[in-house]
């Protein structure tokens, strides 16, 4: 257990961390274009944090005037820390509960859900899942409210795919998610070169963050096909060429 120091518009919290919530925090584009979104919602909201780590957002959402905070993490030592920063950060008058489950089946009524389950090309992580899920019992605001999903040609793509620090400015973008309405579990992309880096990234008030190390490196494939497909939530595996 580590301790870190978060900068935020709603204040400057010292939070515990384990390691992964640690290399997060680290990654200040990331953290402070979350950090802005939940502080310029959160006011007056019931408010969820699907996936909250150790707890930053649901820290900003407690100090930004929400009236309630409900923090969803699956991971036992990680909701332990949260239950602590929580604890800790939160305004007396701020109702929060900590629920340790599994985001996707939770029944939470809130006005403005986070989530940050978000990787490259929405492949691994249950992102999809969880909004999908959300949308279907209720209609908050979500955030982030979309997600880009672009792509960069490679003349020399590798033999199998792999992950790589980048920069995602400058890509050409393919597709914009909407997290108002239900995400398709499927996706297919063309692909006329031979290798292509598909790259993945949050815009917020001019913030930009993605194609760091932690959050959403590029995917960098051989595209000796038309295209790729893959199904958003299944991994890698689920990746193949059309
Ligand atoms: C990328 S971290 C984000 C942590 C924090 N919200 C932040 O922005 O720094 C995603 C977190 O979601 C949790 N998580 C992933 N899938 C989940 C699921 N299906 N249900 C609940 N928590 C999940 C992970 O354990 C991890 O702590």
């Amino acid at each position: 257990m580590q301790v870190r120091t978060l900068k935020t518009p709603a204040g400057t919290f010292r939070l515990l961390v384990d390691a992964y919530q640690d290399d997060l925090l680290r990654d200040e584009d990331r953290t402070s274009v979350f950090a802005r979104m939940v502080y310029d919602w959160a006011d007056g909201a019931d408010f969820a944090d699907l996936g909250a780590g150790t707890g930053p957002l649901s820290v900003v959402a407690a100090n930004a005037g929400a009236r309630r905070v409900v923090a969803v993490e699956r991971h036992p030592k990680r909701a332990r820390l949260l239950e602590k920063n929580l604890r800790k950060h939160a305004p007396k008058e701020v109702s929060w509960e900590v629920v340790k489950a599994d985001a996707r089946s939770v029944e939470i009524d809130a006005d403005v859900v986070v989530c940050e389950m978000i990787d490259t090309l929405l492949l691994e992580e249950d992102f999809v899942d969880v909004i999908n899920a959300v949308l279907e019992q209720y209609r908050p605001r979500v955030l982030p409210p979309r997600v880009w999903i672009g792509r960069r040609p490679l003349s020399d793509p590798p033999r199998v795919p792999r992950y790589a620090p980048t920069e995602v400015r400058g890509a050409e973008c393919l597709e914009v998610i909407r997290t108002d309405r239900k995400i398709p579990k499927s996706f297919e992309y063309e692909t006329p070169g031979t290798g292509y880096e598909f790259l993945t990234w949050v815009e917020y008030e001019g913030r930009v963050a993605g194609g760091s190390e932690v959050f959403c490196p590029g995917l960098r494939v051989r595209t000796p096909g038309r295209g790729v497909r893959g199904e958003r939530g299944e991994g890698l595996a689920s990746l193949e060429h059309v």
